[in-house]
């Protein structure tokens, strides 16, 4: 990230940020998501989608219940198989890259449902996602050889950076099963922001927290772009912290794309409007906590 130098943080929150360098050493690409489809049997979940999440921007992807956000996520991702399209990270095609490779090429991921290991440290959370970026070697690491217990070093002290970023340093020798929900959706991101990613995929980070905590959700999510100038693509159901925080959003509604424009311009949107008043009986059920 030498071209975007991390801003003056707005309120002196960022403190921390000092400890945390840049990223990664190189540019931010942009990802694209061209005419993408994804199927379930004969259900078309997402149907050709195409959207850019530019460098250092937060884009938001919403909709109402059953949109496609999910299948779309899952398939830049690798989870899901494409049936058509592509998905480009800058020059690189992603398009059938399995899922565990992708931290390996720059896309770090947190989860809507929580897949931390409880009984283990945060730190030991946090040092899995290191694990992606591939060191020392089966051999070098079983004998214990010296750079091996450098680079684990190094490792250990770049999680606990990530921690402190976050906010969640106080708990790093705990067991992260242990902590209040807000701090291990937190440990979940900084799991994803080990692996030095380019792009951070939060699927609904706020989901089950209180006006609060989301509100200090969307403090982190900005911070996380800010200082370390990296591209965060967003699904949420929160509108409050979508419109707040996000530079661009893309509106799915059936699996097509109605809207892809600033937090602005989409909430003045007649289709938008009529997606989601369309949708209102099902707002209950989109309170609970989508799949
Ligand atoms: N694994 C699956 N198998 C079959 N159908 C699926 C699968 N996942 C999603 N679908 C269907 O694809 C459509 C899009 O679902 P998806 O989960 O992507 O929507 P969403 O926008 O994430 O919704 P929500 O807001 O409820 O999380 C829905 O009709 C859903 O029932
Ligand atoms: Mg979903």
């Amino acid at each position: 990230m030498t071209a975007r130098a991390p801003g003056q943080p707005p309120d002196g929150r960022l403190r921390q940020a000092a400890a945390i360098p840049p990223t990664t050493g190189a540019d931010v690409p942009p990802l694209s998501v061209q005419e993408l489809v994804v199927r379930f049997g004969g259900l078309t979940a997402v149907d050709r989608v195409s959207f850019t999440v530019r460098p250092g921007t937060v884009h938001a992807l919403i909709g109402p219940n059953g949109a496609g956000k999910s299948s779309c996520f899952n398939a830049i991702t690798g989870i899901y198989r494409a049936a058509a399209g592509r998905v480009m990270l800058g020059e690189r095609d992603l398009t059938r890259t399995p899922a565990h490779r992708m931290a390996g090429l720059g896309i770090g991921r947190a989860f809507q449902n929580l897949a931390l290991s409880p009984r283990s440290t945060v730190l030991d959370n946090v040092l899995l996602g290191r694990h992606a970026l591939g060191r020392g070697g089966f051999l070098a690491t079983g004998l214990r050889l010296p750079w091996v217990v450098r680079g684990e070093r190094r490792h250990a002290a770049r999680a606990a950076e990530i921690c402190d970023f976050l906010g969640i340093a106080r708990h790093l020798h705990r067991p992260a099963g242990g902590l209040p929900y807000g701090d291990q959706k937190r440990v979940d991101i900084a799991r994803a922001l080990a692996v030095e990613p380019t792009v951070l995929m939060l699927d609904e980070p706020a989901a089950g927290m209180n006006a609060a905590e989301t509100a200090e959700m969307a403090r982190t999510i900005r911070d996380v772009r800010d200082a370390l100038g990296i591209s965060v693509l967003l699904v949420e159901h929160d509108m409050g912290l979508v419109m707040g925080i996000a530079d661009r959003v893309t509106v799915l509604d059936f699996g097509r794309l109605i809207a892809d424009d600033t937090p602005q311009a989409v909430q003045r949107d007649p289709e938008v409007i009529r997606a989601y008043l369309g949708a209102d009986d099902e707002s209950s059920s989109r309170e609970e906590g989508p799949a």
